[in-house]
């Protein structure tokens, strides 16, 4: 029996220390170290009890068969999970499902579930928060009632392997969520972090010996009272998150980390009454409610993975009453706002250290390529100007410290989307990128160009208090 040894876990990165203290040294979080008994009858792990010859043991490389190579997927029924996932869920994998509570998880999954058992796999949910009745009135509601998917209200790890464990072991199983589970071999409270890495390691186990797909759901919580999946994360093969924001419809699957596919894909759900509907053409969503007389809106031709994405950039920019002027950025990066405002300043010869800057990606979008730097400059300098940007454009480029406009990857693709969304023009870097005919493309070479065009429009309406200041370019 292993000696019970006492130790204090930081709650939200699992940093581990002897004696307690007020403020983690690895993550800074004030008061998120807990004491927890580590040992216990399981601590020392499975090998303690796994036979000699198990161990150790080496394989060839080459003697992958071909089904291995091509780690074999099951399809989950719904095209824009399966684009996140690579195609599928691989047979033994284990994928981390991240997210605020109330973001849709348990939506997502059951639809997922439904989905997957209406083709014959055997498919088991278990709901460690809901009760089986709720977990089966949220699938009525969803219209998923029929689906022969294996319900369980359950939260001790070892009954749930018992019980996945007889019969043909399932395709899939999901695990709602990891907080709420616990394991005899450790004797934290559910939803610390040695109980959610214990736990996790049971599951992971399980996974890999049967083969079957787990998912585990992890709620991502700001303070460090319940443990953070974080501390899951590099146990796992993949690391989904699924985003949006409260006040929008739509919810963003993106892949984190992936063993065995792309990580830079999104899956686009919008939530409706009846539950997640897959949106196939975000474009479209994301510019169906676009303004197109005003000033301070331009289209940026985005790429989200392999797939193109028009969104609408809004900036307003208005003079300022404080000293220092407030720069408030949402769904972009503020350090990159700094940085295309520093070089209209320097180099595209504008004023802007007088005025408030606030920046918008529209639809509750988080963009991180740089290449929407053109689109957010165009955007700035309409709003400055009071010249609306002509409707029908898009933008894309990245922007250099030295005011040049740099080529970005996949503009092909871009102008593609912008055509078959009928844009007639896009502003972009210079490239060897050709449209068809249907799209004029206009390269520029400096940052001083884009002004130079947009105020040879000059200020189609808005205030006149806020008419721009120009100052000689040199
Ligand atoms: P849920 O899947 O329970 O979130 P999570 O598991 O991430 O905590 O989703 C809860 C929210 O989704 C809730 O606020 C209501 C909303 N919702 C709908 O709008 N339509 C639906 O059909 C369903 C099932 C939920
Ligand atoms: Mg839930």
């Amino acid at each position: 029996m292993a000696k019970i040894q006492q130790t204090f876990v930081c709650q939200s990165c699992g940093a581990v220390y002897n004696r307690w203290r007020g403020r983690c040294e690895a993550c800074n979080g004030w008061n998120t170290i807990v004491e927890e008994i580590a040992g216990g009858p399981g601590q020392a792990g499975p090998a303690a009890t796994r036979p000699a010859r198990a161990r150790g043991r080496v394989f060839p490389l080459e003697g992958l068969t071909g089904e291995a190579k091509q780690a074999p997927r099951t399809p989950s029924g719904i095209a824009e999970l399966d684009r996140v996932t690579g195609g599928g869920f691989v047979r033994g994998s284990v994928i981390l499902l991240g997210g605020d509570p109330g973001i849709g998880k348990s939506t997502l999954l059951m639809q997922a579930s439904a989905a997957m058992a209406a083709t014959g796999e055997r498919v088991a949910y278990i709901s460690g928060e809901e009760a089986v009745g709720q977990v089966r009135l949220r699938a009525e509601r969803l219209g998923l009632a029929k689906h022969p998917v294996e319900l369980a209200a359950e939260t001790n790890v070892e009954d749930i392997v018992e019980t996945l464990s007889q019969g043909k072991p399932p395709a899939l199983a999901i695990i709602d969520s990891i907080q709420t589970m616990w394991t005899e071999t450790v004797e934290s409270a559910p939803g610390t972090v040695t109980q959610v890495r214990s736990s996790a390691q049971a599951l992971i186990r399980f996974a890999k010996t049967t083969g079957t797909a787990v998912i585990l759901v992890g709620h991502v919580t700001k303070d460090g009272q319940i443990a953070g999946p974080r501390v899951v994360e590099h146990m796992v093969d993949a690391v989904a998150s699924f985003e949006g924001d409260q006040g929008h419809h739509f919810r963003i699957l993106r892949a984190v980390k992936n063993r065995f596919g792309p990580t830079d894909e999104i899956g686009v759900f919008e939530m409706t009454d009846a539950g997640l509907a897959e949106v196939p053409n975000p474009s479209a969503l994301f510019l169906a409610a676009r303004d197109h007389q005003a000033a301070g809106t331009a289209v940026f031709a985005g790429m989200e993975g392999t797939r193109p994405l028009l969104v609408e950039i809004q900036a307003l920019v208005a003079p300022s009453a404080l000293g220092m002027p407030r720069r408030a950025v949402v769904g972009w990066d503020p350090n990159r706002l700094s940085m295309v405002l520093a070089v209209l300043e320097a180099h595209g010869g504008i004023r802007l250290s007088g005025h408030d800057v606030y920046l918008n990606v529209a639809g509750g979008l988080r963009i991180t390529e740089p290449a929407a730097d053109l689109a957010v400059a165009a955007a700035l300098v309409s709003s400055l100007s009071g010249a609306a940007l002509p409707p029908e454009t898009v933008y894309f480029g990245e922007i250099g410290l030295s005011g040049a406009i740099r080529p970005v990857a996949q503009g092909a693709a871009r102008l593609k989307e912008a055509q078959k969304l009928g844009f007639a023009k896009a502003l972009m870097p210079q490239g060897r990128e050709t449209a068809d005919r249907a799209l004029a493309t206009e390269s520029l070479r400096h940052i001083a160009d884009l002004v130079a065009g947009i105020a040879a429009s000059g200020p189609k309406r808005g205030r006149r208090s806020n008419a721009p200041r120009y100052e000689e370019a040199d």
